[in-house]
């Protein structure tokens, strides 16, 4: 069986980065909500039958974690896993990491993409045994002469680096000056 990976909120702005998942050789459960936006994570996928699409309100705890749990006994422990949560969801990472920990004895890698603001509010995480904690935070564009935020393109292949790098703590764009933020 392929090596299992899992991408929450991977229907969004982290398309490009499930897809490249599934070019690399995973099986990429992908979360999100809407069906229309998964269904075209796996239409565009060069191999659709390895993406596997997950409808489900990651705010739900009871219900995420349920499915959280199908998908590894389904398709095997989850070895990565790229997360873009958004606050409003404040105990999702925390619950997914240690159901993921729960069920592995090997080690996982967790890229916990952040954006710039939830950065500077928040500390890292604490995480369970044998999950690899990455950090990816979001930042800007900053030329002469303007600002602006980062596009899809840019984040998805800033991920994609941190991924291929395996890079603890990584920025896409930058973050100072702050007060240059667009
Ligand atoms: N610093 C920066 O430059 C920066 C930082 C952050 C964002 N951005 C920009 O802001 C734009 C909007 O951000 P966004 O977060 O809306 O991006 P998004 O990646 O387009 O959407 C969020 C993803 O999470 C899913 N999702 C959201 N809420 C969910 C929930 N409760 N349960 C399950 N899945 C959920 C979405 O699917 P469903 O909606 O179908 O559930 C989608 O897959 C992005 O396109 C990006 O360009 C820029």
């Amino acid at each position: 069986m392929k090596p299992h990976v899992l991408v929450v909120g991977g229907s969004g702005m982290l398309k490009e980065v499930c897809l490249w998942l599934v070019d690399q050789g995973y099986n990429v459960s992908v979360i999100g909500r809407t069906k229309k936006r998964l269904d075209d994570v796996v239409n565009e996928a060069s191999d659709s039958s390895s993406v596997f699409p997950i409808s489900v309100d990651y705010r739900n705890e009871e219900l995420f974690l349920k499915e959280i749990m199908e998908i590894q006994h389904k398709r095997g422990p989850i070895t990565l896993a790229v997360s873009w949560i958004h606050s409003d969801a404040r105990n999702t990472l925390h619950l997914l990491t240690e159901q993921i920990s729960n069920l592995s004895n090997n080690p996982w890698r967790l890229f916990h993409v952040k954006g710039s603001s939830a950065h500077l509010s928040q500390g890292h995480i604490l995480v369970p045994e044998h999950c690899l904690y990455r950090q990816i935070v979001l930042g800007f564009i900053l030329s002469d002469s303007y600002s602006r935020w980062l596009t899809n393109k840019e984040i998805a292949a800033g991920i994609i680096k941190a991924i291929q790098w395996d890079q603890e703590e990584s920025i896409v764009g930058t973050l100072e000056p702050w007060e240059k933020r667009p």
